[in-house]
This record gives structure tokens, sequence and C-alpha cells, in this order.
């Protein structure tokens, strides 16, 4: 974390509760997808190269974080009222390191209630939205102790780096659209810090691409992403991925800008069978696609020649992401429930579609089912 970004708070100002000796931030942050991704760490948790993903809609995380003072134990005591909760260990290690900057934290008692819009069992990494829908209530509550007016497109690059110590994805979840991640000389203001969002940079149709995640295996990734980035320290295509993927960072910004929708799925595809190429060649090397993964490309591929705009991607894992424009969404609707739903565990697909960032939530919200 810079210390410039986050001195704001650290004033030595006495806490001034709004609410007795009770703070109280709720918000939804969503999932994001890669389009260019970022695989490979530096030391403090930067990337080796920039990254791109575009921001989904439905696949989000709900949070509400509540900090009292007193004579409680400070930190993060139980999530969903559970004291064992197995996310606590993530978001305390994120609550220290943000309290580093903004000591005031440290002496607040936390609990937080939590929840996904999509299933748990579906295998889709839900520490983009966790993290950063923890971050944002995190940074909300620090605003609302210190009692600082900061300018939200500042708050904005605060929740950003925060998010990035607790999983570098979610750092790129706290903006609609299309967002890049990592310094690059392509993008002005680009950071490996925190992630920037790109507005007049991108085509206004760009932003209504959809993404179906069609659910190959819910099965637990076999290796952590920590791993696998660890697994790129060595690698001996280390070197040649950081070239590809500024080539495909470049491309990927051009196509976005002239809605050049063929171009930006080509690079997608390019990238996702990097990532697995990567994995395979790593030592040890490790196998996430699954034959569903690889008869649902075979068919993406087939449908595209017929005439489809229909692209994929994927994460660390054997579920796809289907990408296409809305204006074809009915003919690809037809082509999962007909031809794609069957390599799908008992047919589950979740259709998403860019979306527009985090939202505050208010207590009407909160009490609304995701
Ligand atoms: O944020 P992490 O550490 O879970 O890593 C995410 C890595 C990929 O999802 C494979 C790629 C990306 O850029 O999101």
């Amino acid at each position: 974390m810079t210390e410039s970004q986050f001195s704001q708070f650290s004033h030595s100002g006495n806490f001034r509760p709004a609410n007795g000796n009770a703070w109280h931030a709720a918000w939804q942050s969503p999932s994001n997808i890669a389009l260019v991704k970022y695989w490979g760490k530096k030391e403090g948790q930067l990337p080796v190269n920039a990254s791109l993903s575009m921001t989904l809609d439905r696949a989000f995380t709900r949070t509400r974080l509540d900090a009292v003072v007193g004579d409680a134990v400070p930190g993060l005591v139980s999530v969903n009222g559970d004291p064992g909760h197995p996310f606590i260990p993530k978001m305390q290690h994120l609550l220290d390191m943000v309290t580093g900057e903004i000591p005031l934290l440290g002496k607040l008692t936390f609990t937080a209630e939590t929840e996904n819009s999509f299933p748990h069992s579906t295998g889709i990494a839900s520490s983009a939205s966790g993290i950063s829908a923890f971050a944002l209530c995190l940074l909300d509550i620090a605003r609302q102790v210190t009692d600082r007016e900061i300018p939200g497109k500042d708050w904005m690059q605060m929740v950003s780096n925060a998010s990035r110590l607790g999983s570098g994805s979610a750092c790129r979840s706290v903006y609609g659209g299309f967002t890049v991640w990592g310094r690059t000389d392509l993008l002005a203001g680009s950071s490996d810090a925190f992630a920037v969002a790109l507005s007049g940079e991108v085509h206004p149709a760009m932003m209504s691409l959809c993404d179906a995640i069609l659910i190959v295996s819910s099965e637990q990734k076999e290796v952590a992403s920590t791993q696998g980035h660890r697994s790129m320290d060595l690698h001996p295509f280390r070197q040649g991925r950081v070239i590809q993927a500024n080539s495909n960072l470049e491309e990927t910004l051009r196509a976005l800008a002239a809605n050049d929708f063929e171009k930006l799925g080509d690079i997608a595809e390019n990238e996702a069978l990097s990532l697995h190429a990567l994995l395979m060649s790593a030592s040890p090397g490790v196998i996430l696609l699954k034959p569903g993964t690889l008869g649902i490309i075979r068919i993406v591929r087939a449908q595209r020649k017929s005439g489809i705009p229909l692209f994929f991607t994927l994460d660390a894992g054997a579920n796809v992401h289907l990408l296409y424009p809305r204006a074809v969404a009915a003919d690809v609707e037809t082509v999962i429930r007909e031809e794609l739903a069957a390599f799908c565990e008992e047919g589950r697909v979740i259709y998403d579609h860019c979306g527009t960032g985090p939202a505050l939530l208010t207590v009407r919200d909160e009490n609304q089912s995701g």
C-alpha cells in the first residue's frame, strides 16, 4: 500500500461514532472476468504484467461490516455469526494490512455478514467480489471513524489498493465496465498498486457484452491461485509470457475502442489457453481442464464457423465463460440449452453481463436476498 494514498486517514483525532460507539457499512461488489490474465507476482502482491478485465453484474458479494470500540478483543471476531468461519483468515489479513496504514482501525472489534449471489458450490472464484466488498466496507468505516472527506476518485483508488492486498484480481472489481491493473505505457495513470477504469477508451457497444458462465465442475480447485502465481517465479516461459500479455493488452485496448468483438474474443481465447498452457508446463504441471471444458470449446468454435460471434475464456479452473454481444443473446441461449448445458454439472449456467461496479447498500437493500 503506498503511504501517500492512505495518509489522509492517518490523523490522530478521536473517535467520533455516529451512533453510540458503533459504525457500520454495507456494500455490494461484483466479480470480474479477466480478458488479459494476471498470472505471476512480484514482491508486495504486485503483478508481473498488466491485466484487463470486464466487471460482471449478477455475480456479486454483499457484505455488511459492523465495528464497535469498547472492551472486546480488537479484530474481526466473526463472519455470519461464526467465530471459526473459513473466510476469517483472509479477511483478517486484509484488515491487518489496512490497519498498518490506518492505526485507528486496530482499536475496533469487527463482525461481518456476507453472502454471494451465486451458489457457493459453483467453483466460481468468490475472492474478487468477496475481498473487494470487504475492502469497501473497511475503508468506508475508516472514513467514518476519521471523519474525513475524501474525494470519490481518490477513495476508490484506496479501496482498489486495499483490495489488491487481499487478492490481486479483487482490485479490478471496484470499477464497472472494463478495468486495467498494472503499470503499462499503454495507459496513462495505470499502476501496479491499484486498478484504473477505462472510460473514454471503450466503445459504448462493448458495455453490453454478455458472459454466460458454464459450470463444468464445482470442485474445489486443485491449485490455489497463490500457488499458481508462484509457479511463474521460475517458469521457463516467464519472459515470453510478459511479452505476450503486453501485446495482447495493446490489441484488446484497440479492439475495445473500435468495437471489434472478433479481435477481442480472439485474444480472450488466446489468453485463456495460454494460462492453461502455463499451468501445464509449470513444475509440477497441473491440468485443470476437464473433458467437458474441451467439449464446450469444440462446439463454441464450430458455432463460430457457422456464423455466431461466440468466444470463450477460462479462469484457472474447468468452468467456461462464453463471451458474446447482446444482439445474439437469443441464439447463444439456444446453443447453450441444446448443446452445451449437457457438459455442465446439473446443467448449471449463470447468465451474466458487463456491470456497473460496486453499490453502497441501504438497510432496505441489505434485507433483500441476493
Ligand atoms: O486474484 P487471484 O490471486 O485469485 O488470481 C487470479 C488469477 C486469474 O483469475 C487466473 C487471472 C485474473 O487475472 O483474474
